[in-house]
């Protein structure tokens, strides 16, 4: 219903838009309905709702909120690891969120950052490694409890996918770049393991990357990750651009980005969740998604205070850097 009233509304401010400009209501029609025609042909449709159920929803031991492990929970041990997500399942989270990344003969691995430089004892781009010589690293080396983890290797795709699901946590398997090489290693992932249909969900700053994996597979659930001011300004909230032009223009940009996120990029890539910075959250939030079918997720939720928050009031689920304490944001 509240769908149908946001594309008249839409279509019909195209509509007087064109009408105003070109003074043709012939032509404001036509172009509105090629819009239109084009929105209906090239979206696609959510997953069914008891599907994206289960991985949004899942059953949490205590009742509560899903809680899901941020790169495996990387306050707890070393992030992006094995040990990593078998210390998240130990903890109480129901689910793990993972970054994917590719060494230079294209093997599928977890890494949040472009180097090696800030998690294992190696440097470097990931990008330039064979993963013979990413696998010689310690991923624990730079850990706060590297003393208690000791060694850890850098971790394959498929050893994470599968040892999440031997302990049944949900991943949220998060894509920074390189969409074609991303969407297809995943694509091998959901062929191997038909349970992470039931229990897995694809995030991206970047549409196109959720748009091309439901391209390749339209039955992964997927998410939109959201951070208002993204092209603007750093995590820290500090500007990019050093020019007032510069910041002024990615301003603009990211004006145009939110629009469209909260707008038509959901719907073209008919995602299931919107994954949003906590800063932005809010009860009014939710429920603006809540009434188009689309859950959210907060993220980075490290207090005891904000979990309490997401617990009892917000009621949904978030993505935190430790099960265990409060701690600062892990950038
Ligand atoms: C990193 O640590 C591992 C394990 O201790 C070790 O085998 C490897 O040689 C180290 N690599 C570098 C580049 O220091
Ligand atoms: C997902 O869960 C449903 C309900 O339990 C089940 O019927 C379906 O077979 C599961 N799909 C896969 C691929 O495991």
């Amino acid at each position: 219903m509240l769908q149908l009233g946001d594309e008249v509304v839409y279509f019909s401010a195209v509509f007087l838009l064109v009408m105003l400009g070109t003074r043709s209501a012939a032509g404001a029609s036509l172009l509105t309905a090629c819009l239109y025609v084009f929105m209906v042909m090239f979206r696609f449709p959510p997953v069914p709702a008891d599907q994206a159920g289960r991985v949004l929803r899942p059953r949490a031991p205590s009742g509560g909120v899903p809680v899901v492990a941020h790169r495996g929970g990387s306050h707890d041990a070393p992030e992006n690891t094995l040990t990593a997500i078998r210390e998240a399942s130990r903890n109480g989270a129901t689910g793990v969120e993972l970054d994917l990344s590719f060494t230079t003969d294209g093997v599928a691995v977890l890494m949040h950052d472009e180097t090696v430089d800030r998690t294992t004892n190696g440097s470097g781009p990931v990008s330039k490694l064979q993963f013979v010589q990413l696998k010689r690293l310690d991923a624990a080396a730079r850990h706060r409890l590297k003393d208690k983890f000791s060694v850890e290797k850098v971790p394959t795709l498929q050893e994470a996918v599968q040892e999440c699901i031997k302990h049944q946590l949900t991943i949220f398997f998060d894509v920074k770049g390189q969409p074609d090489k991303a969407v297809s290693a995943l694509h091998e992932m959901y062929k191997k393991f038909p349970v992470l249909y039931n229990s897995s969900i694809v995030s991206s700053f970047e549409p196109k990357v959720i748009y091309k994996m439901r391209q390749t597979n339209p039955s992964v659930v997927t998410a939109l990750t959201h951070r208002p001011w993204r092209l603007s300004r750093f995590d820290d909230g500090t500007p990019r651009s050093v020019s007032t032009w510069g910041q002024l223009w990615t301003g603009v940009l990211d004006v145009l980005l939110d629009w469209a996120h909260h707008h038509i990029l959901w719907k073209l890539c008919g995602v299931s969740a919107i994954l949003v910075q906590k800063d932005f959250l809010s009860l009014d939030y939710v429920q603006y998604w809540a009434e188009r079918g689309v859950e959210v997720v907060g993220w980075t939720v490290n207090t005891a205070v904000e979990k309490d928050y997401y617990q009892n009031l917000l009621k949904i689920g978030y993505i935190t850097d430790s099960l265990l304490e409060d701690c600062d944001s892990h950038y």
